[in-house]
């Protein structure tokens, strides 16, 4: 099957920004389009509504950071996929490994939210990665194979749906970034194991995160695996992140 993917860059707010900032910064990056990339941004959930206003229209995209595994009920302070589609949503990162780690998100919980976003029309971006210990114990593939079969294991054909994301623990925040060497073989890896698990997912994403800059991000962004990029602290600098933008043609 030949794959039709495009370059993809998607901004990660993480838990930054106001109303007032988020303001300036959309208005900025809607001057700098158009981007030869599909962009989106990811926000905190509260500032869904003022984004979708803003970039009503426009070709960016945007989505949230998280969903619940659960379709409605008592689960306090969780958002429902569903939620995030009446705002407009098209994407929501699911399983960043900063959710793993500080909200013990095992992988099987993962993959719930990946197919609560699906059952809701949004595309989960699903995050998978390793530590630095695991990757100086050799087990950078099992890891990533691990928490990718988990969503395999659920979705079914349903897996081709999903962008994936590739985001090294170590690289995150760090400065550190995967060269660009070291990140293609991971997603080469991640590639066969979509493919392997389902001939349509050959058109799946595949996002390489951590420490992208403007100044990296070409050279990631060239390889045959890497379809583009999910960017923390850089989304936050619009000429940064419209540079990002610019590089995945
Ligand atoms: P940084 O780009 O700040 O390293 O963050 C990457 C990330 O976690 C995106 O989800």
């Amino acid at each position: 099957m030949v794959s039709t993917r495009g370059k993809l860059v998607v901004g990660n707010w993480k838990m930054n920004g106001s109303r007032a900032a988020n303001s300036v910064l959309l208005d900025a990056l809607k001057a700098s389009a158009p981007y030869p990339a599909s962009v989106a941004v990811c926000v905190p959930a509260p500032f869904l509504r003022d984004v979708a206003a803003s970039l009503q229209g426009s070709h960016i995209a945007w989505g949230a950071q998280d969903c619940s595994s659960h379709a409605s009920g008592a689960f306090t302070g969780e958002v429902s996929a569903a939620m995030l589609a009446e705002f407009g949503c098209r994407y929501v990162i699911v399983g960043h490994s900063e959710r793993r780690a500080m909200h013990g998100e095992s992988d099987r919980l993962v993959a719930e939210k990946a197919a609560r976003a699906l059952a809701s029309a949004l595309t989960p971006i699903v995050c998978v990665g390793e530590t630095l210990a695991e990757r100086e114990a050799g087990q950078t593939e099992a890891v990533v194979s691990r928490q990718l079969g988990a969503a395999i294991e659920l979705l079914g054909d349903a897996v081709a749906q999903i962008v994936l994301a590739y985001e090294p623990v170590w690289a995150i925040g760090t400065g550190k970034t995967a060269s660009p060497a070291e990140a293609e073989a991971v997603h080469a890896a991640l590639r066969a194991q979509l493919t392997a698990a389902s001939a349509a997912a050959v058109d799946v994403s595949i996002l390489y995160g951590g420490s992208v800059k403007a100044d990296n991000a070409a050279s990631l962004f060239g390889q045959a695996d890497i379809d583009g990029g999910l960017v923390g602290g850089a989304a936050l600098n619009a000429e940064q992140f419209a540079a990002i933008c610019k590089a995945a043609a």
